[in-house]
């Protein structure tokens, strides 16, 4: 029996739902659209189900999962207490694709956090994720559901595509409306920073809160160690295509005939002036142009403004050179 099960994705039936919350609190792994992405999802308390998402994902211990609860309430009994914009943020922004690292309190395994003292906290909007998490009656910790360095799922073939066995039940409520990952924010430091630039922009933090600092510079050091946040790693997803960026339509163009001249196998990537169907297409056209093996993906770099930051960050990190970054260390032993 296939593990892949549809799922109405505003209407979640009540038996379903039910079914995979008796999966997550008996220790097993469901996959489930949230409206970023699809997550990984496991019993955030349980150390040994959580063990499993690292497992199936072959996702380097050292990477933090972040966890997702039903509200505020659920948050403060995982968190050691929050700062004054927690309140002010989860208000405007929750449920929704906005990721808060505060102190964790001592409920939250270690392995969970990667051994670190702070925990990522995130209550997603998305209808199924939403039931199941009232239904399991426990946060459920959540990565992407993606093999470690590949896109992340936008669509529930994905993560069968990537996982397959290893999880025990998919909930396909079809693609995902956003199609990149929340953003993460330290409130640890004062002034508050992107971790991980994402669904809700800066300038809407910056009208709720005032003054963010933007998403920490790429990590360019080996070291794990202080790694404001470790899965922000440069090449966080390397397609086997070279990608070459490009900020106007007009050279992305000449570039695409000089290549085509050449006879080699090219993809374009251009969307600039709609990020939100940019957003929404970006993981399943990289996995598509993956798939056709082409030689080369030219990609058009949406303005950074908005969403346009998140969309960039992602464009970079597919395109960056470097491979001396942790978890991919060599072209040929990519996870
Ligand atoms: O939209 C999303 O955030 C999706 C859906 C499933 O909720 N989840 C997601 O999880 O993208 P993941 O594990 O693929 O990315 C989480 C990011 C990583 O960069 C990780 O290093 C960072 O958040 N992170 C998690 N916990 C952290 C912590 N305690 N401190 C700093 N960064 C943390
Ligand atoms: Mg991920």
């Amino acid at each position: 029996m296939s593990n892949l099960v549809p799922c109405d994705p505003t209407h979640p039936p009540a038996d379903l739902i039910q079914r995979a919350a008796r999966i997550i609190r008996r220790g097993g792994l469901v996959a489930f659209p949230t409206e970023t992405v699809y997550g990984l999802g496991a019993n955030a308390l349980d150390p040994v189900a959580v063990g499993k998402i690292f497992a199936a994902k072959q996702r380097p211990h050292w990477d933090p999962l972040i966890v997702h609860v039903t509200g505020v309430e659920m948050a403060s009994a995982l968190a050691a207490g929050f700062p004054p914009l927690f309140a002010q943020l989860t208000e405007v922004f929750w449920p929704g694709p906005l990721t808060l690292v505060v102190e964790k309190s001592a409920r939250i395994p270690p392995a969970v956090t990667a051994q670190r003292s702070q925990v990522a906290l995130r209550m997603p909007r998305h209808p199924v994720i939403a039931a199941l998490l009232a239904a399991a009656d426990c946060p459920i910790a959540a990565p992407s559901a993606n093999r470690f360095g590949r896109p992340s799922p936008t669509h529930a073939q994905h993560v069968a595509d990537d996982l397959g066995a290893a999880v025990d039940l998919i909930l396909d409520g079809g693609p995902t409306p956003l199609g990149v990952e929340s953003t993460v924010l330290n409130l640890t430091t004062n002034p508050p920073a992107i971790l991980r630039p994402g669904g809700i922009s800066r300038e809407q933090l910056e009208t709720v809160i005032g003054p963010v600092i933007a998403a920490a510079p790429i990590i360019e050091t080996a070291a794990t160690e202080g790694l404001a946040s470790p899965g922000t790693t440069h090449r966080h997803y390397a397609p086997e295509a070279t990608v070459e960026l490009f900020e106007d339509q007009a050279t992305l163009a000449q570039r695409a005939a000089q290549l085509r001249g050449q006879g080699r196998r090219v993809g374009v990537l251009d969307a600039a002036a709609d990020l939100e169907r940019y957003a929404h297409d970006l993981y399943a056209q990289l996995r598509a142009l993956d798939q056709q093996h082409v030689e080369v993906i030219l990609a058009r770099l949406p303005p950074p403004v908005g969403l346009g930051c998140a969309i960039r960050d992602r464009l970079t990190r597919a395109a960056a050179k470097d491979s001396s970054q942790i978890g991919i260390a060599r072209a040929s032993d990519r996870r």
